[in-house]
């Protein structure tokens, strides 16, 4: 397929990426102006290379008039939370949006995928406007502690290191690492009435200083007039 043509299919797409980034990061920014705990750490998104999309293609016997349809995560987000906790409370924000609308979920935490992979993932139905109109397209959002992020951004690299050909040595080792992750993940949930507490108090003593400095500036603009 021609440039231009991959160009004017891919366009939406990285639109509904952009979109969606700027929404969930503003999810993130009203928790904190209201000075709550936000389940949501950090947010990022990118669109499928255009190389991963031929590869998954063929992988799947996928033909190219079809790759729209059968290719959920060509616009794909990522919703990173601090405790397994958080990663519910994020699902629920998703399915109470009326800009989302789900189409699946799968649940990679309570059945871990075969490498040890774990996530939660939504495959929604999102629009986003274009010169020619409305376009209703497929989104992967993909919800993980910044402990699950750790272990599939490694494995991920080894995965592609490897291709089909990972040694069995380290296959084991990733299956342990990620039984690690989940013990971690347990343990920091365990602390996470305390850790949230000492996030809020910090950030209140931030809003504290930065409300009397602006007291400060107001005065002193007031008493110079
Ligand atoms: P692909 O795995 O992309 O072919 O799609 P699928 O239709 O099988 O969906 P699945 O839910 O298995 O995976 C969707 C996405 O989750 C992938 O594109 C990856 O980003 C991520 N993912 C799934 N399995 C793994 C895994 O074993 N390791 C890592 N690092 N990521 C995974
Ligand atoms: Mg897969």
């Amino acid at each position: 397929m021609e440039i231009q043509l991959w160009r004017q299919i891919l366009e939406p797409y990285q639109l509904a990426v952009d979109e969606l980034v700027v929404k969930f990061l503003h999810v993130k920014q009203q928790y904190q102006n209201a000075r709550k705990y936000s389940p949501i750490e950090m947010v990022s998104g990118r669109v499928k290379k255009v190389s991963s999309i031929l590869d998954k293609a063929k992988r799947k016997g996928i033909g190219i008039e079809e790759l729209e349809e059968k290719i959920e995560d060509i616009a794909g987000i990522r919703l990173i939370c601090q405790f397994v906790e958080d990663i519910n409370t994020v699902v629920e924000i998703i399915r109470n949006r009326s800009d989302l609308e789900i189409k699946q979920e799968k649940d990679y935490i309570s059945q871990s995928k075969a490498s040890g992979y774990r996530s939660y993932h939504v495959i929604a139905y999102y629009t986003v406007q274009t010169i020619g109109g409305p376009k209703k397209l497929e989104v992967e959002i993909q919800i993980r502690t910044l402990a699950m992020n750790f272990w599939s951004t490694i494995e991920h690299s080894l995965q592609y290191k490897y291709k089909e050909h990972m040694p069995d040595e380290l296959r084991e080792r990733l299956l342990r690492a990620a039984d690690a992750v989940e013990v971690l993940d347990n343990e920091m949930g365990s602390v996470r009435d305390e850790i949230m507490d000492a996030q809020n108090s910090n950030k209140q003593r931030a809003t504290i200083i930065s409300d009397i400095l602006g007291n400060i500036e107001n005065l002193y603009y007031v008493a110079n007039r």
